[in-house]
């Protein structure tokens, strides 16, 4: 089955031009697919879209649907949802709410009513897999951009979601930074996470099993 399909999606924001045009696309549990496209062309869009983030948080005119595991994500309560979908943008600080590492990464677990022992266990994880464990108290404003964007990504990683979308997270990171999100990146495919990546540049290819193109509005899947 797959973990994230999405079936004739079609959008546009109000009154505008079609965006997106019965676009197709899946991921399976355990493969990273890349999504390529100029700008302008809807790749953020999609990403909101595949994530649940249009139409709950933003409107616009949307047809067709998403499927997580098989389940129309519209069907699905925000709670499971959130649990199940994480998303990392390119500019961590629209990401990063609490004033310490350890503030920020206890927020999704405790909402989700987790247990204490169990939110320690899930923030030491998290950390320890972006190499920041020695960040814990630190005040998230005293960190650098790839290192924040390490924080975001371990705040995602800390709620065990299924599928990860990744809307051009690795743009701007340093080289050290992008080595280590790379390795969770690999260690996350072997757990069978699906991951879904916005990223143009060719250093990212080796990490996906397919790439699609997305350009006027159409998406075409694109030979390796
Ligand atoms: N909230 C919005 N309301 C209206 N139009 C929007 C909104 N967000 C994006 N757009 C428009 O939709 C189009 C696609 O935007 P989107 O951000 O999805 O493209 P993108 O492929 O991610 O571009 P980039 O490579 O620059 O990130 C653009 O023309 C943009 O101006
Ligand atoms: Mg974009």
């Amino acid at each position: 089955m797959n973990a994230l399909e999405g079936r004739q999606i079609s959008f546009s924001y109000g009154r505008g031009k079609t965006l997106l045009s019965q676009v197709d696309f899946y991921v399976q549990p355990g493969e990273c697919v890349i999504l390529q496209g100029p700008s302008g062309s809807g790749k953020t869009t999609l990403c909101h879209i595949a994530g649940g983030i249009i139409p709950r948080s933003f409107s616009g005119d949307l047809e067709g649907e998403v499927l997580l595991f098989g389940t129309p994500l519209h069907s699905l309560s925000l709670a499971d949802v959130v649990k199940n979908v994480g998303i990392l943008f390119q500019n961590p600080d629209s990401q990063l709410f609490f004033p310490t590492v350890e503030d920020e990464l206890a927020f999704g677990p405790e909402n989700l009513c987790l247990p204490r022992e169990e939110i320690a266990l899930r923030i030491a994880e998290a950390l320890d897999a972006v190499e920041m464990s020695s960040f814990r108290l630190v005040e998230t404003d005293t960190l650098s951009h790839g290192q924040k964007q390490r924080i975001a990504l371990a705040a995602v990683l800390a709620l065990r979601p299924r599928v990860l979308i990744l809307d051009e997270a690795f743009s701007q990171l340093d080289t050290a930074s992008t080595a280590i999100v790379k390795g969770v990146l690999r260690r996350q495919k072997e757990l069978g996470q699906a991951i879904f990546m916005v990223e143009n540049g060719e250093e990212h290819l080796e990490l996906a099993e397919r790439v699609y193109e997305l350009q006027g509005g159409q998406i075409r899947e694109v030979a390796l």
